[in-house]
């Protein structure tokens, strides 16, 4: 038997107060929707129908990347309605898995539970035990156990909205029985809608008994409805990361203040002080330390390197025991060799920099080459850009540059040279000399300020 996975993502998400779609809406970096989809999607072989509706073709064009079937509900006319657009789609003998896409924290072991349940008793409801169970549908069981029947809060009794058990609206069930009693839905309710729960009591008429499962973590099951659960959200999930690479063998000063956006790839005795960002696919050598504040995107960096707070590191691969920061900026395309070390206040971008080589002050190095073993002194600049053409500048091993240097572009400095202080370097410079541009000093002697009138 096969698995049709069905992610309604089709409503408004009112409480969101927002122009954006609410399954658009990022945790950990990605639409909500996304991380739902992640999790069908790794249950085996899964054939995944989305079904969307309010903001139009926004959702299906925004996770354009994902391999699954996109369903419109053009009006949104209640979740079982929702359900009716993507049975076409769905042969009768496939099992049938009902996703929420604002339910984002649902573990796959959770799910491939469902599923396994559903294949003994043919129809598995996933449902939670909660002490404020308010604004879910209720679990009304008959006096032997058995579910009988789903009663939205909206619709339910005193007596009902006492039930502390709810419902997940996550389920499976078979495709034949699915579409047969969604065909027989109907509308008279509070809210005027058709209810996908409504077909539980249809099951337990046509003499099919509702099994059901509980998730292992209460968070698995929450949905996100505003803002304020969106945040609550994203701080779980980021604690649950944390936990994990802690366990990993990380040290992770504060789990509250840590924020992974992608994959993170760790070493041992990786030790991350707190706001620390990391974006995109990162991987984290042995013995690797950052500090406070430092935002990482698709990087690699290898063991021993030592981040100084508030860097800036995107899109670049980081040598072995390399020092970088405080406030330093590595942009893309930049390759560190090992031993290097970028101090305060420098920007690299799209360079590649040697092995044991060193800009410690003040400088911004681009569209650059730089050998081992040469220092560029504080202020140095690489004049790249003539306002239309970028332009190349090599700098070989050994080489010396004094501070307050300009390299202008394309410019070559040889093996072993040395730059004076100040120089504007517009020409090749060759191997082992010293080059200096720089006006004669001369003083005036008894020089008198000019005085306020
Ligand atoms: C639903 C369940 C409720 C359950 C709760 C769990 C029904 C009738 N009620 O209530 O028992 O406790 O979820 O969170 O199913 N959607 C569509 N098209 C629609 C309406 C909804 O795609 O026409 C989608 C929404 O985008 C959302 C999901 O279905 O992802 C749930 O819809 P929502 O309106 O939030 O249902 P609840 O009132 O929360
Ligand atoms: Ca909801």
């Amino acid at each position: 038997m096969s698995l049709s996975i069905i992610i309604l993502a089709a409503g408004q998400g009112t409480r969101m107060r927002s122009q954006l779609p609410k399954v658009l809406h990022t945790l950990a970096g990605r639409p909500l929707l996304e991380h739902v989809y992640q999790t069908a999607a790794s249950l085996n072989n899964a054939r995944i129908v989305v079904v969307y509706g309010h903001g139009g073709s926004r959702v299906p064009q925004a996770l354009a990347h994902l391999d699954a079937h996109w369903v419109e509900q053009a009006e949104q006319l209640g979740t079982g309605h929702a359900v009716a657009q993507a049975l076409p789609l769905i042969s009768d003998d496939d099992q049938v898995l009902i996703l929420y896409g604002d339910v984002p924290l649902t573990s796959p072991v959770t799910l491939e539970r469902l599923v396994h349940t559903a294949e003994a008793s043919g129809f598995a409801l996933l449902t939670a035990r909660l002490d404020d169970p308010s604004g879910y549908g209720r679990i009304v069981r008959d006096p032997a156990g058995d579910i009988i029947r789903i009663v939205e809060e909206k619709d339910a009794d005193e007596n009902e909205r006492e039930l502390h058990e709810v419902n997940t609206g996550m389920m499976v069930l078979r495709a034949n029985l699915l579409k047969r009693w969604i065909a027989a839905l109907d509308n008279h309710n509070r809210q005027g809608e058709y209810y996908l729960t409504d077909v539980i009591a249809m099951a337990v008429q046509d003499g099919i008994r509702v099994d059901s499962i509980q998730s292992e973590n209460c968070y698995e099951i929450i949905g996100i409805n505003d803002r304020v659960q969106l945040a609550e959200a994203e701080r779980r999930y980021q604690r649950l990361r944390a936990e994990e690479y802690m366990l990993a063998g990380m040290t992770i000063v504060d789990p509250d203040r840590f924020d992974v956006r992608g994959e993170l790839q760790t070493g041992m005795d990786v030790v991350v002080d707190i706001n620390v960002i990391f974006e995109g696919q990162v991987k984290l050598g042995n013995n690797v330390r950052i500090g406070a504040n430092c935002l990482l995107r698709d990087v690699e960096i290898a063991d021993d390197v030592e981040l100084l707070p508030n860097c800036i590191v995107d899109q670049a691969s980081i040598g072995q025991s390399c020092r970088i920061g405080p406030f330093a900026r590595i942009r893309p395309d930049t390759k560190l060799a090992e031993h290097v070390h970028i101090g305060n206040f420098v920007e690299v971008k799209k360079s590649d920099i040697g092995s044991g080589s060193k800009v410690n002050h003040l400088s911004y190095i681009g569209d650059t080459e730089i050998g081992h073993n040469s220092n560029i002194g504080a202020g140095t600049i690489t004049c790249n850009y003539d306002g239309a053409n970028k332009f190349r500048t090599v700098i070989e091993d050994d080489v010396f540059i004094g501070s307050d240097t300009q390299l202008v572009a394309p410019v070559r400095v040889a093996r072993g040279a040395t730059i004076g202080a100040g120089t504007t370097v517009t020409r090749d410079v060759e191997s082992d000399s010293l080059t200096i541009s720089r006006a004669d000093q001369r003083s005036i002697k008894n020089w008198k300020r000019p005085l306020k009138k």
